[in-house]
């Protein structure tokens, strides 16, 4: 699903394609290109993310795991529109031995490169055409390692399972995907385990596991749209709490048995949190909340949709409240450009302040006050958030100074200004997608201030602001 407008750039596309005379043309490429999707989706900082030439709007992902082998054996049928005619389109895939692939039933011919997996099916799609892939594949699962900034992310086989957190890019180590934000779909998931073991993942279980044979299935489904990169089949043993927060959304808690002394107040204070942020941020947007902490060390957490993922720590509150406004900032309203993260990544951090503000601890004028006193030599002011840099995605600029943009903001524009804008923005872009221009667009109609010069120096000027 890529929100809107899709109809608009397809004719865009075609027009372009008409206007350009054969006289000024360079050679032309062979039909077969032409007709062939591109092999990154668009963004320009991550060149082979994703892919063009098709919109998914649903993945059914199969997937039978054996901790003690860490084989994998997975079919994923994912369903798609053509938005140009496509001899040919690729998947992102990381390893793993692809079996076979059908499209629409008919088997396809494939290659693959790298991490791009290229299907090749018997007849062209049409443009505009619904199609399903189904791609039958197996293996063991090597998570994404980058020793610089990202760590280790993707599908990481633990002792007693899989610790499976896939920002920005690790969803292609478990599944082929169109593995980039832009292209949102549906999920569901059908997970068999040995007997023993809980799979977690995204969304809810419309009905109890099943067992037979020493092996468990688990179905879980997220109805929502949900970037790949949000997606999860969190494995092993844990204890699991559920029930309803307080005002009434499914929560479900679950800790690794290293953890079981956290599990009681991660479900309290997930269920707390996610009623707190429904009433500052609208309405939540999924049908269950939680969260999920397992006994690996990965160094972060991650904010996976319904179900946030932590670490090998039990979870404070400000990480928790961070988590959770994720639901709404990244989840629900997700970034095209892995540019525009502070969209993600500021808001969830203001979160905490807020947090913080609420439970009568620090205000975030004084979180802010302090933050703005360090020295003119502190990277942050020398990184500006508003554009993320590919090599260093999570710098810490785009947390924090993102976070202070939000408070620059709320100063120039008031409180009442400031919440009603957050309530605007979640409503008029909810499942959708969004960027910073849209953002300071809206801050601006809202407010009717020119935040210009606001938004300039805090997001974009590589000095502290004044
Ligand atoms: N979005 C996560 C958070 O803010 C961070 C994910 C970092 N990803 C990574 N591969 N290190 O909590
Ligand atoms: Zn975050």
């Amino acid at each position: 699903m890529r929100s809107k407008r899709r109809g608009v750039a397809m004719l865009a596309t075609l027009v372009t394609v008409l206007a350009c005379s054969p006289a000024d043309a360079p050679t032309p490429p062979a039909a077969a290109d032409r007709r062939a999707g591109a092999p990154g989706i668009g963004d320009p900082d991550f060149p082979s993310d994703g892919n063009g030439g098709y919109d998914v709007s649903h993945y059914d992902l199969v997937v039978d795991y054996t901790p003690t082998t860490k084989r994998l054996d997975g079919v994923a049928t994912i369903s798609a529109a053509a938005t140009q005619e496509l001899s040919a389109f690729n998947l992102d895939l990381t390893g793993l031995h692809v079996r076979g692939i059908t499209v629409d039933g008919a088997p396809a011919t494939f290659t693959r490169a790298g991490d791009e997996l290229t299907v090749r099916p018997g007849r062209a799609i049409s443009a505009g055409d619904p199609f399903k892939v189904k791609v039958t594949y197996t293996g063991q699962p090597k998570p994404a390692k980058d020793n610089a900034n990202l760590g280790t992310y993707g599908f990481i086989p633990t002792s007693d399972g899989a610790f499976v957190a896939s920002e920005p890019n690790g969803s292609k180590t478990w599944f082929p995907s169109n593995d980039h934000p832009a292209d949102k779909a549906t999920f569901d998931f059908t997970i068999t385990v040995p007997a023993g073991v809980t799979a977690l993942a995204n969304g809810e279980m419309d009905e109890p596991p099943t067992t037979s044979g020493g092996k468990t299935t688990y179905r879980w489904r997220e109805r929502h749209p949900m970037a790949t990169y949000l997606a999860t089949a969190t494995l092993g043993r844990f204890d699991v709490r559920r029930g309803d927060t307080p005002g009434g959304i499914p929560n479900l808690a679950a800790t690794d048995p290293k953890f079981r002394d956290s599990l009681d107040s991660l479900y309290t204070v997930s269920g707390e949190i996610t009623d707190y942020w429904s009433e500052v941020f609208g309405p939540y947007p999924f049908s269950s909340t939680g969260g999920v902490v397992d006994d690996y060390s990965a160094g972060y957490a991650l904010e996976n949709q319904t179900k946030p993922l932590y670490g090998g720590f039990a979870p404070d509150e400000m990480i928790v409240a961070h988590e959770l406004a994720h639901q709404w900032f990244g989840n629900s309203l997700t970034i095209r450009r892995w540019k525009d993260l502070w969209l993600n990544e500021g808001f969830a951090t203001y979160a905490e302040w807020l947090w913080a503000e609420h439970k009568g601890k620090q205000t975030a004028e004084a979180t802010f006050t302090a933050l703005h006193q360090r020295p003119e030599s502190d990277p942050m002011w020398a990184y500006p958030p508003g554009r993320a840099q590919p090599d260093d995605l999570f710098n810490q600029s785009v947390y924090t100074r993102g976070g202070m943009t939000l408070h620059a903001l709320r100063r120039a524009v008031g409180d009442h200004t400031f919440f009603a804008l957050l309530k605007a923005w979640t409503a008029e872009h909810r499942y959708g997608h969004v960027t910073t221009e849209e953002f300071v667009a809206l801050a601006e109609r809202l407010s009717g201030k020119d935040l210009g010069p606001l938004f300039d120096a805090w997001l974009f000027q590589p000095r502290r602001p004044a």
